[in-house]
């Protein structure tokens, strides 16, 4: 079997758990993903949404794959800078 690879490097990883939803992280994923197509970046990086990253109290979570930076109580504005870390 053949697979294709993607070229993609990094990842960040949205939380959409309940209370990360109530801070706006779906707002944060489109955020995210515009910075990183003005950035040039969304072919090597993808936003993809996951499940509770069990830090609620902080919430909207991000973690950044492969770095393993974790930033917490983020907002929109922040987008920009998260999407420029990865790489
Ligand atoms: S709901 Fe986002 S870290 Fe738990």
């Amino acid at each position: 079997m053949r697979t294709k690879s993607l070229g993609q490097t990094g990842a960040l990883l949205v939380c959409t758990g309940s209370d990360c939803k109530k801070c706006g992280s779906k707002e944060l994923c489109g955020a995210l993903r515009a910075c990183l197509k003005e950035a040039g970046l969304q072919r090597d990086v993808r936003v993809q949404k996951v499940r509770c990253l069990g830090c609620c109290g902080k919430a909207p979570n991000v973690l950044s794959i492969p770095t393993g930076v974790l930033y917490s109580d983020v907002s929109t504005k922040d987008a920009e800078k998260i999407a420029r870390s990865v790489k």
